[in-house]
Parts: C-alpha cells; structure tokens; sequence
C-alpha cells in the first residue's frame, strides 16, 4: 500500500505528538508506532519536568546548572533557549488540560520537586505519575484532530531517501540528500507500506534496549538512531549513556524505575549495613548528578560483592510517602516492599541516550527535510550527562521549534522533488524457521554491552565488545537480506548497529568525561576532547 502525507511522524512520545499537534493545522499528519500509541518512555516518566517557576530560582542557576552536569560539553546558546522556552511550554501543556501537582497550601502554585544536580526547586510534576499524564492528554487530542491519522502497531523499518546527484545523472552511493517518508512494516498484516512524505520526523525515543538491565519499555530499541544513520545524518556523543541509580532490584520486577525525586525528599543511599555511602563520594551526597552516584553504587558493589544497595524514605512522614509517591509505592508493595517501613532494593540501569542524531536549533538533521526531536536527537542541551527532568524539557522546547520551521519549510518546497518512490523490495521471501538467531544474538549484544561497555568501561573490554559486534553485525546482514523481515528482526539489527555507534564512541574518546568512564585514561582532557564525537555512515562506492 503506499500512503502519501505532507508530515509523517514517527513516534507517539511527547516529541511526536507535540510536534504532530502543531503542524496539523498546515497539513495531513501521519504518526505510525510500533506498538499501541501510549506505549512510550514518555508514559513511564515519573520526576517530571525542569523548569523555573520558584521565585528563589532563576534562569541563570538553570541554565548554570544544566551546563555543571554537562561536564564541558553543553552547547550554551541551547541550554539558554531551552531553559528560557521551558515556562511557556509547561504554561501550554496545562492549556491542553495537563494537570500537574500544586502545592497543598496553595493550590495556584506549582509544587515543585528537587532531583539531583538542581540548586533549587524546579521539577513540575503529577504526583509521580508525571509522563502518564503527559501522554494521555497528547494521545486524546491527536486521536481526536481531523488531519491526524495515528497508525499503531507500524514499525518503521527505514527512511527512504533520494540524492540530487542520482537526479543529475551522477549516480554515486554517497550521502544522500532529501528524506521522501519512509517504509513501514504493519505488524499486523505484515505487508510492508510505503509512507510518502514531504517531511519527515524521527520522535522514536531512545535505546535502553542496548543493554542487558534499563529503565526503558521494550520500544526503546534506538530505531531512530539507527535509522538516520543509515540514510547518512550524523550522530553524535553515543558514548555518554545515563545510568539511572535507582531502578528497583527484584527478580519479577522489569524495568521499574524508582525516581529521583524520592532522594530530593529525603531519601538516602544506604549499603546492606545500613550505611550511608553518597557523602565518601562528593560533598552533594545523595543529591550529586547522576554519573557521580550510578558509578558511587557501582564502586560499593564491586567492593562488597553485594547485589544491590537500598534507597532509604523512612525518615519521611509515611502519609507524605504514600502521597508524593502513589505510584512508586504501590509498585513496591506489589512486590512485598512497604517503602515507608523498609529501604528499597535498588541497582543502576541504562537510562537515557544523551547523544543521538544531530540537529540544528530548530531540530533539523543534516539531511534535508528530516527532522530529529526527543531522546532520539543531539541538540546540544545535555553534553556528557543530562540533568535531570531536562528531557521531556527539551522534548517539548524543540517539537514547538520544529513545527513551526516545518510549517514554513512545506510552503516553499517543491512538491515534486521525490517522484516515483520504489515499493518495498521484499528480498528475503521465505520465513525463518531459526528465530531463535535473532533471540540469541539479542540476549548476546545486551550482555556484552553490559558488561564491557557499561558504566565503568576499559580499552580491553572496548575492544572485546568491539569484536563481538562485528561478527554479531555480519550474521545480521546474512540473516536481514534472507528472510522476511519482522519486528523482532528490526529492533535486532537497530540495537546492533546503535551498540557498534556507542563503542565507536567509547572507544574515540580518550579521557573520562560525564558518563564515559574509562579507567585507562580517568581524567578529563580539554585539551583534545572538549568537543563532540560525531559519526557518518562512510561513503559507499
Ligand atoms: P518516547 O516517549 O520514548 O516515544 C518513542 C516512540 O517512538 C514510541 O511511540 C515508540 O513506539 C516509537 N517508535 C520507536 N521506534 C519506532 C519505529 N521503528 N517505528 C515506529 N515507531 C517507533 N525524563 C524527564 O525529563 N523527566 C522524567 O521524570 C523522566 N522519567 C523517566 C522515567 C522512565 C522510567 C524513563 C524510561 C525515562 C524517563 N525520562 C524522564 C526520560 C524521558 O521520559 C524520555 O527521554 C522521553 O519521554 C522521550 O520522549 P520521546 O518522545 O523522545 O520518545
Ligand atoms: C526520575 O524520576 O528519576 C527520572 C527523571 C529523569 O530521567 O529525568
């Protein structure tokens, strides 16, 4: 089937659909996701979002803090406009009927929360339950506008392109130059559809997945990233992976994360003695950034060879637990763990992509007519470790952006650019019978991440990880272009070549910076290193 659209989003997280939202009164919207539309990082989302409402706060200690976190390698002029847009955009959301926590005496005012790395009060939240929220208001109003069409269970498989240099009869297999849409496998029926679209959005969120233990749901696969890598836009900074510190440790618990904000409320680290740990480690103790604590947790395991640490709330009214945090302490009871009675079992978990595809001020990538919004893309805002609740920050800042370069861009372009676009060319016509290939080779790239590529990372274990990769990336290539493809099969190939980016980018970076942690070189080097580590798909030809 082939489906012509003047936008296609791919994506249904808060980047998509801010950014489908504001371009449908300028044309048709098509939003394809590969599962149901609420199913998003976005949804799981529970500190909230960083924005200066506190009369005690300002713009310069946001804009100061987001830069301390970001070790270096923030771009200032985005953290700046970032940070300055943020108000508006949460003033927006709650026009669209958002409905974020307000203080008890107050109920004007904001309640703002604290999380580690901020100087003051400023994460606007719903209870704890902020991305929930978030999500089903986007979701409810893009079902209900007259030019949006959501397709669920549509898993983009690549972005078609087209090169003027083909056009002039020149045809060289380099970088090509203009997005046209995309090809999409509707999981359902398993046909293979071609998306026509003049503009074209990658909002597919990050890559979790990459590894053996994330706070991400099973989407996080990096499809985005893959994507545009393979039609020739740059990526950059992968080798700076958030590891979150707090994910509950349990053995029938995936993925559960337990926010933050349960530390800017008092909560501390404690080891299975009951000692108190964070302050041996930076004098901002529990509520030190996030690359500081995650390799702090790290540090105490290997050192004690204990399984997890424990985050301890008791010293917090239990009322007040149970009310600042419904969700979290509904999750842990289901497990058997009151959290106003005992401390959590808690380990680090890959988290958030800081780097990702590049993009201008407005979100634009280097191939035209293609844009990167959300966790999928590198704006600049996060350098080598993001601040916390920054992301849905930035989500929003860009996808406002975005729009609006896009509504212009569409009323200038030439329609015709694109003639003709091949259908889906099945290759592969047979189905596998070896599925368990895919699992397999899965199961090998997470642990191998894990292991070798993790939150403290050596040459030797780079270039272990570095081999597995390639031999895991050829059988891939065999196994892509023999069988018909499915999601499964996808995803796979997606977190292999994502995983192959990361070390690539591990393995440039001389020097510990932010989240890239190498205990050959463990100092910061800004003599050669303060800058990005950016990647292009080489020439082929
Ligand atoms: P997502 O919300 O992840 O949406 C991605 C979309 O792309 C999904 O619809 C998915 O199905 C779709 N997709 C992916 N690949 C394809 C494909 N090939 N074809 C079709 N569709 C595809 N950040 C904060 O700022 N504050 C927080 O409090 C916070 N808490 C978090 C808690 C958890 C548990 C997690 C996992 C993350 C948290 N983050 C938080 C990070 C933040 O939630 C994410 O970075 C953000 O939601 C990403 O939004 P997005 O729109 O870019 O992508
Ligand atoms: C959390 O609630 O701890 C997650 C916040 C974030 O990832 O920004």
């Amino acid at each position: 089937m082939e489906y012509k659209f003047d936008f296609l989003v791919i994506g249904t997280g808060i980047a998509g659909l801010t950014f489908a939202l504001k371009v449908a009164d300028y044309g048709q919207v098509a939003i394809v996701t590969k599962k149901e539309a609420m199913e998003t990082s976005t949804n799981y989302a529970q500190g909230g979002i960083a924005s200066v409402f506190d009369q005690y706060d300002s713009f310069d200690l946001h804009i100061r803090d987001t830069i301390e976190a970001g070790d270096g390698l923030c771009k200032p002029d985005v953290v700046e406009m970032v940070v300055k847009a943020g108000p508006e955009r949460i003033r927006e959301l709650m026009a669209w009927g958002v409905e974020f926590s307000k203080e008890t005496t107050d109920q004007l005012h904001l309640d703002l929360g604290l999380e580690g790395g901020h100087s003051r009060k400023r994460i606007v939240h719903a209870g704890d339950f902020t991305g929930h929220e978030v999500e089903q208001v986007l979701v409810d109003r893009a079902r209900n506008h007259e030019h949006i069409t959501i397709f669920e269970n549509h898993i983009a498989v690549d972005l078609i392109t087209y090169s003027t240099r083909m056009k002039r009869g020149v045809v060289t297999a380099a970088h090509e130059d203009f997005c046209c849409g995309a090809y999409v496998l509707d999981t359902m029926t398993n046909e293979v559809h071609t998306f026509h679209a003049k503009i074209t959005v990658l909002a597919t969120g990050g890559a979790g997945k990459v590894y053996l233990y994330t706070s991400n749901p099973d989407i996080a696969t990096g499809d985005g990233i893959a994507m545009a890598y393979r039609a020739g836009a740059l990526v950059a900074n992968l080798e700076f992976v958030q590891f979150h510190p707090t994910c509950l440790y349990h053995p029938e618990a995936k993925n559960f994360l337990i926010s933050e904000a349960v530390r800017g409320e008092g909560g501390i680290l404690i080891d299975s003695k009951g000692r108190a740990f964070m302050e041996d480690y930076d004098p901002r103790k529990d509520l030190a950034c996030r690359d500081c604590v995650a390799r702090a947790i790290d540090s105490e395991l290997k050192k004690s060879g204990d399984e997890c640490v424990f985050l301890d709330i008791r010293s917090r009214d239990p009322e007040f637990v149970r009310k600042r945090f419904p969700n979290i302490y509904q999750k842990c009871l289901s497990f058997g763990i009151d959290m106003t009675k005992e401390p959590i079992p808690v380990v680090p978990a890959a988290h958030y992509m800081c780097g990702g595809v590049v993009v201008d001020l407005d979100g634009k990538t280097a191939v035209q007519r293609l844009y990167a919004l959300g966790e999928t893309a590198s704006t600049g805002l996060h350098g080598a470790n993001r601040l916390a609740s920054n992301s849905l920050l930035e989500a929003l800042v860009y996808a406002h952006r975005a729009a609006h370069r896009a509504a212009e861009e569409l009323k200038t372009m030439n329609a015709e650019l694109c003639p003709n676009l091949p259908a889906w060319d099945p290759m592969g016509t047979t189905d596998s019978d070896e599925a368990i290939v895919v699992s397999h080779n899965w199961d090998e790239i997470r642990r191998f991440m894990w292991n070798y590529v993790g939150i403290v990372r050596s040459n030797k274990r780079l270039l272990r990880a570095q081999n597995r990769i390639e031999m895991i990336q050829k059988e891939i290539q065999h196994y892509y272009w023999d069988f018909k493809i499915t999601s499964d099969l996808i995803e796979l190939r997606n977190i292999a070549m994502v995983a192959e980016l990361i070390i690539q980018g591990a393995i440039l970076r001389k020097e510990s910076r932010g989240l890239h942690y190498n205990i050959q070189y463990p100092q910061k080097d800004d003599k050669f290193w303060l800058k990005d580590t950016i990647l292009r798909r080489p020439f082929v030809g």
